[in-house]
Formats: C-alpha cells, structure tokens, sequence
C-alpha cells in the first residue's frame, strides 16, 4: 500500500465494516458511502502516518484498477499490532483475506509479542484463531450519563507533547510496548488529558468517550475514564476486557449501558491493566 492509496483503501473498510459500524455506533447510515466524512478523515489520516513509519506492514488487493482488500499492520518496540483489515462483501470467504493477511505476519516475524481489536466477524475471527491468537471478549459501555453521579474529578489535567515520555513508560508497564510516534498522531485527533501524582501516573486519549486509556494503578484509570464522562453527553467506551473490571464499575456507576463486542486478540502476552486499547493503534 502507498500513501497516494489510502482514500480508496478507506472506501473498502467503509463498504467491509458497514454492518459492524452501524451495530456498535447505533448510529444507521443506510449507505456505506455516507459514512460520515470526519470518521473517513481520521482514518486516512492514521493510515498514512503507518505507512510513513512502517511501509513494510501495510498491503492491498487489487484487480485491474479496483481494491478488494487491504491490511495494515506495523510493528512498536518488537510488538505486532494490526490497525485495519478489510475485504470488500462480494470477495469475502474466498481466501483473500488469508492472501492479504500472509505478508502482514511475515513482516512482524521477529515480533516477541501480538496485538489486535477483532471485530465479531467469524471469518475474521478464524483468521486471527488460526495465527496464534487467544481471543479475549470485550465489553463496552454507552449512552447519556446521569450527572447527577459524577464525583468531582481530582488529579486531572490537560496533557502536551512534554507528557510523552511519562506516557511511553506508561504503556510499557501496563502493554509492554510504547506507543512512541503513534501518540504525535494521538495528540493530533483527540483530547490529551493526564493525572499524575507522587504515587501514580495514567493518561486518557478522549473524543465522545475514551479512545484509549493507561494508568498503573485503577484508582487512576476510573479517575480518567470518569473526567471522558464529565465531559460528554453521548458517551462511548469500548475495548473492556474482563480485566478492567473498574471499567466497568465506573460506567455502570454513571448509568451507563452495559454491551459486548468484539475481541481483544493477544499473541504470548495477558491483557494489559489498567487498559482501554485504541480500536486501531491498540
Ligand atoms: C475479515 C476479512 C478481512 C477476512 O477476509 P476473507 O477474504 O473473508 O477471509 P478468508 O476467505 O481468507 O477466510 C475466511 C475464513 O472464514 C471461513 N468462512 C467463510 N464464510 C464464513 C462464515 N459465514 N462464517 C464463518 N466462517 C466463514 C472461511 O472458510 C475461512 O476459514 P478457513 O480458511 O479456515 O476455511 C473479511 O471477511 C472482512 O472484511 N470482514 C468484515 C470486516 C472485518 O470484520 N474485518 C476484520 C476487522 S478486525
């Protein structure tokens, strides 16, 4: 895949997620093509950054002029993740997608460790099955919070490029790999905000919710997630595996609703906590 792909390498995860989207967003555009614009944005934003700092995990299938298919992986501090994955309805559970996904697995080879958001997709539940991943099932939590419930947020404040050293060793603690250069996109699309204290450090990615979360210590997780509530009426948090269960004590507490979805899929590493992975960049 090259940069000059991406638009069209969005269509195909747009026409691929369609009936995925409109079940987890509960938001219903009828057609594929009227995904919103700014959802679009984002993601061709996120692909090129990938491709500029790991061209070698990122793949399509084409025929004549057309993609059926795309997959984009990279690799952050010897861990495997896989950003998007995709095939078009009519060339789906024809083998392509085990074509697709063949050079992306090669490319994280050396890789101690994997990691990725699985849709509920059987197929793509296979594929990832027959890799080497354990499927870890995942809660999210939604809707319009009671206010009435939302404690006064301490310890909390807005974060900047200078919390990004902080932030890295956060993650290595909670997923055993940096971000690194994927929080300058991070930082880029969504609100930073950080809690740190003498004892505890975490900080948030938020848009609507919680886009991706690390703390080292719960108390500082449901801190965060709870300033993601305070500042939002229309709330959506996903990626809860059984391990962070304070997620969802704290949704739940707001009057939140309580659904599943999809897998956390781990290759020789236990989900990390406290954790809410981004959908994407894990
Ligand atoms: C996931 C996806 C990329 C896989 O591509 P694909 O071309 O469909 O995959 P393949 O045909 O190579 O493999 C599909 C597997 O599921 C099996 N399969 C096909 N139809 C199936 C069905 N309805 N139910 C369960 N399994 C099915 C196939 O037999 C094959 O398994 P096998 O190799 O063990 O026989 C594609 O299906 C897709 O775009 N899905 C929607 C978007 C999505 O969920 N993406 C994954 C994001 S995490």
């Amino acid at each position: 895949m090259t940069p000059d792909d991406a638009p069209a390498a969005e269509r195909v995860t747009a026409v691929g997620f369609h009936e995925l989207d409109t079940r987890m967003f509960r938001r219903s555009w009828p057609d594929p093509q009227l995904r919103p614009p700014e959802r679009g944005a984002i993601w061709v934003d996120r692909v090129r950054h990938l491709i500029g700092t790991d061209p070698g995990g990122c793949w399509v299938a084409e025929r004549d002029d057309e993609l059926l298919g795309i997959v984009v992986s990279f690799v952050r501090e010897k861990m495997w993740l896989l950003a998007s994955y995709a095939v078009v309805p009519d060339s789906q559970g024809l083998g392509l997608g085990q074509a697709l996904l063949a050079p992306a697995l090669e490319h994280g080879r050396g890789c101690l460790r994997g990691m990725l958001n699985a849709s509920s997709d059987p197929k793509a539940v296979r594929r990832y099955h027959a890799a080497g991943f354990t499927l870890h099932p995942q809660m999210f939590v939604r809707g319009s919070p009671d206010r009435t419930q939302i404690p006064v947020v301490e310890h909390v404040r807005e974060g900047t490029e200078g919390d990004f050293d902080l932030m890295d060793s956060v993650d290595r603690r909670t997923r055993g790999a940096a971000h690194g250069v994927d929080h300058e996109l991070l930082i880029r699309q969504f609100r930073l905000v950080v809690s740190e204290t003498s004892s505890a450090q975490g900080y948030a990615y938020l848009d609507g919710g919680v886009v991706l979360l690390a703390a080292t210590d719960r108390r500082t997780a449901s801190r965060l997630m709870w300033e993601s509530i305070a500042s939002s009426d229309d709330v959506l948090i996903g990626h809860i595996t059984p391990e962070n269960s304070w997620a969802v004590d704290v949704g739940l507490a707001a009057r939140l609703e309580l659904n599943q979805e999809g897998y956390l899929a781990l290759r020789n590493m236990r989900p990390p906590k406290p954790y809410l992975s981004h959908g994407a960049l894990m």
